[in-house]
């Protein structure tokens, strides 16, 4: 696997696998009518995805030429934006690389802290990688709500 900087060209395989992603990865922790509105609240915004992509600090997972997953870091609000994995890819290491990329960069760039908006199935990867909820957060998408944890790690030795 090697991870590579996104590109706005990404857009149709970063957003399939944020589709595959939510609707399977998540089924345990969201309902299918929670699932919808996730993933169509993501879908709906292609000029604010062509512009995160376009962004310096995006990161994918590539294998076989095919995406595995995709984070991004926003370094002006000490942010981890996006971490999504292809099921297929789920629990082979894919989210962890791409975070110690992410916080190697973010520790380059002198970041004191990340924050994250954490799904309720991503909380425990976190968790395990020094997160500390900060508080429980709800997301209203206008037809159902989205429980999701505000997660900080210190980045300060
Ligand atoms: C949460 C999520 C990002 C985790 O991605 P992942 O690539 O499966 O995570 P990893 O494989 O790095 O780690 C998960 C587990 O896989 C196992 N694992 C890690 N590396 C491994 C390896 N090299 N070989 C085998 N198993 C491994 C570990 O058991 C690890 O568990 P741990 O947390 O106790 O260490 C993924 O489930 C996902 O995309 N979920 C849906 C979308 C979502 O909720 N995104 C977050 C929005 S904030």
């Amino acid at each position: 696997m090697k991870l590579l900087r996104t590109g706005v060209d990404d857009l149709p395989a970063l957003q399939a696998c944020f589709f595959a992603s939510v609707s399977v990865l998540t089924a345990k922790d969201y309902t299918p009518e929670q699932r919808r509105a996730w993933v169509s609240r993501g879908l709906d915004h292609a000029e604010t995805w062509r512009s995160k992509l376009g962004s310096q600090f995006g990161w994918k997972a590539i294998e076989n030429e095919t995406v595995q997953g995709f984070i991004l870091l926003v370094p002006q609000d000490n942010l981890i934006d996006w971490l999504y994995v292809s099921p297929a890819a789920a629990n082979s290491g894919v989210a962890t690389h791409l975070l110690w990329e992410l916080e190697r960069t973010a520790r380059t760039l002198g970041m004191p802290h990340l924050e994250t908006h954490a799904s309720i199935t991503a909380q425990p990867f976190f968790e395990r990688r020094g997160y500390a909820l900060v508080e429980k957060e709800e997301v209203d998408t206008g037809s159902c709500v989205l429980p999701r944890a505000l997660m900080r790690k210190s980045l300060q030795a």
